[in-house]
């Protein structure tokens, strides 16, 4: 599993502080955006078949619950930045569950560029180059695990 530079924990720790309190409003920004760059990803909650788009969806109360539930895997991320390994195995079974409802891997490089534009949207000029790229190193050694879940069922990881 890579590793952090300490300057890019400081960097997550510090943007993450103001945005960890409140969850819910950023997951929702995260996931408007999300829905706004592949709209074919709703139709992967099952539950959304009775919403008639993607605001109305992300109203409703499961959908909130998955907004939730994203976001507290980004506040344990967060939380362990000095021993990502021991997320690995939940990581793993977390990607495992996600192949099973229908995500292709290929789509949390999309969940990535929605993480970005919340963090961009939310921290205005406190959104530099070295605190992106901070973001982005720590989200792919998520996606990383994540995906080694795709694998342990016995196909193609990039399936
Ligand atoms: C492509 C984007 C995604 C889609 C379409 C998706 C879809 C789903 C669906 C359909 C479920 C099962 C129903 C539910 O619990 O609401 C689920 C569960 C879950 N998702 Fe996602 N998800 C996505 C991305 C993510 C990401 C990026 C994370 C965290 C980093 C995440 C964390 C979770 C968690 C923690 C659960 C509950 C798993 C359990 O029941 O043990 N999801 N997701």
């Amino acid at each position: 599993m890579e590793k952090l530079s300490e300057k890019e924990k400081g960097l997550i720790r510090d943007s993450w502080e103001s945005l960890g309190k409140n969850k819910v409003p950023h997951g929702i920004v995260m996931f408007t955006r999300l829905f706004e760059l592949d709209p074919a990803l709703l139709t992967l909650f099952s539950y959304s078949t009775n919403c008639g788009d993607a605001p109305e969806c992300l109203s409703s109360p499961e959908f909130l619950e998955h907004v939730t539930k994203v976001m507290l895997v980004i506040d344990a991320a967060v939380s362990h930045l000095d021993d990502l390994h021991t997320l690995e195995d939940f990581l793993s079974n977390l990607g495992r569950k996600h192949q099973a409802v229908g995500v292709k891997t290929q789509s949390f490089t999309v969940v990535g560029e929605s993480l970005l534009y919340m963090l961009q949207s939310s921290l205005g000029p406190a959104y530099t180059t070295p605190l992106r790229q901070a973001w982005l190193n720590m989200y792919s050694i998520v996606v990383s695990a994540m995906t080694r879940g795709w694998a342990k069922n016995g196909e193609h990881k990039s399936n």
